[in-house]
Protein backbone atom coordinates (compact mmCIF):
# COMPACT_ATOMS: atom_id res chain seq x y z
CA UNK A 1 0.00 0.00 0.00
CA UNK A 2 0.82 3.48 -0.46
CA UNK A 3 1.96 5.52 1.92
CA UNK A 4 -0.34 8.37 2.63
CA UNK A 5 -0.38 11.67 5.27
CA UNK A 6 -2.25 10.47 8.12
CA UNK A 7 -3.55 12.42 11.25
CA UNK A 8 -2.44 11.63 14.55
CA UNK A 9 -3.38 14.35 16.59
CA UNK A 10 -4.52 17.70 16.72
CA UNK A 11 -2.09 20.66 16.98
CA UNK A 12 -4.15 22.52 19.56
CA UNK A 13 -3.75 18.90 21.58
CA UNK A 14 0.13 19.02 21.86
CA UNK A 15 1.70 19.75 24.67
CA UNK A 16 3.07 23.07 24.08
CA UNK A 17 6.87 23.17 24.06
CA UNK A 18 6.87 19.32 24.99
CA UNK A 19 6.66 15.82 24.03
CA UNK A 20 3.22 14.29 23.57
CA UNK A 21 2.62 10.07 23.22
CA UNK A 22 0.03 9.48 20.32
CA UNK A 23 -0.62 5.82 19.36
CA UNK A 24 -1.36 5.50 16.00
CA UNK A 25 -1.50 1.96 14.01
CA UNK A 26 -0.19 -0.26 16.81
CA UNK A 27 2.84 2.52 17.30
CA UNK A 28 3.68 4.93 19.59
CA UNK A 29 5.27 7.63 18.56
CA UNK A 30 6.34 10.48 20.22
CA UNK A 31 5.73 14.44 18.99
CA UNK A 32 8.12 16.74 20.01
CA UNK A 33 6.97 20.33 20.12
CA UNK A 34 10.52 21.80 19.91
CA UNK A 35 11.76 25.34 18.24
CA UNK A 36 11.66 24.40 14.76
CA UNK A 37 8.84 22.95 14.75
CA UNK A 38 6.61 19.92 15.19
CA UNK A 39 8.67 16.40 14.56
CA UNK A 40 7.67 12.78 14.89
CA UNK A 41 9.58 9.56 16.10
CA UNK A 42 8.92 5.97 17.23
CA UNK A 43 9.01 6.57 21.31
CA UNK A 44 10.97 3.77 22.29
CA UNK A 45 14.39 4.53 22.98
CA UNK A 46 16.88 2.45 20.01
CA UNK A 47 18.85 1.54 23.25
CA UNK A 48 16.82 -0.50 25.26
CA UNK A 49 13.21 0.23 24.68
CA UNK A 50 12.29 3.06 27.46
CA UNK A 51 9.76 5.47 26.62
CA UNK A 52 11.15 8.60 25.28
CA UNK A 53 7.84 10.38 26.49
CA UNK A 54 9.13 10.22 29.82
CA UNK A 55 12.12 11.53 29.37
CA UNK A 56 13.66 15.28 29.92
CA UNK A 57 12.98 17.25 26.52
CA UNK A 58 14.58 20.94 26.53
CA UNK A 59 12.83 22.42 23.09
CA UNK A 60 15.28 20.47 21.08
CA UNK A 61 16.85 17.38 22.66
CA UNK A 62 15.35 14.12 24.54
CA UNK A 63 16.80 12.60 27.19
CA UNK A 64 15.91 8.93 27.57
CA UNK A 65 14.29 8.44 30.56
CA UNK A 66 16.19 5.12 31.74
CA UNK A 67 20.11 5.58 30.63
CA UNK A 68 19.94 8.88 29.60
CA UNK A 69 20.74 8.57 26.07
CA UNK A 70 20.31 12.08 24.41
CA UNK A 71 18.85 11.95 20.89
CA UNK A 72 18.29 15.20 18.92
CA UNK A 73 14.50 15.24 18.33
CA UNK A 74 14.59 17.29 15.40
CA UNK A 75 16.76 14.39 13.52
CA UNK A 76 16.60 11.63 15.53
CA UNK A 77 20.46 11.46 15.51
CA UNK A 78 21.66 9.67 18.99
CA UNK A 79 24.11 12.42 20.50
CA UNK A 80 25.02 11.03 23.65
CA UNK A 81 26.46 7.20 25.28
CA UNK A 82 24.71 4.83 25.80
CA UNK A 83 22.41 5.97 22.37
CA UNK A 84 24.06 4.95 19.42
CA UNK A 85 21.42 4.37 16.89
CA UNK A 86 19.47 7.14 15.66
CA UNK A 87 15.69 7.40 16.66
CA UNK A 88 13.61 6.39 13.87
CA UNK A 89 11.55 9.93 12.66
CA UNK A 90 8.39 9.94 10.52
CA UNK A 91 8.20 12.60 7.83
CA UNK A 92 5.86 15.24 9.60
CA UNK A 93 4.33 18.55 8.47
CA UNK A 94 1.26 20.13 9.81
CA UNK A 95 -2.02 20.70 7.50
CA UNK A 96 -5.48 22.22 8.65
CA UNK A 97 -4.68 22.06 11.94
CA UNK A 98 -3.44 18.60 12.32
CA UNK A 99 -0.03 17.06 12.69
CA UNK A 100 0.23 14.50 9.91
CA UNK A 101 3.08 11.52 9.12
CA UNK A 102 3.35 9.91 5.90
CA UNK A 103 2.97 6.40 6.90
FE1 LIG B 1 17.23 4.74 26.35
FE2 LIG B 1 18.96 3.06 27.43
S1 LIG B 1 16.85 2.72 27.05
S2 LIG B 1 19.34 5.08 26.74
Amino acid sequence: MNKQWQTIIAVSELESKDVTQVEYSKLTLAVYDTVDGVFVSNARCPHAGANLCDGYFDGKNIECPLHQGLFDARTGVAKAAPATRSLKMYETRIHDGDVQIMF
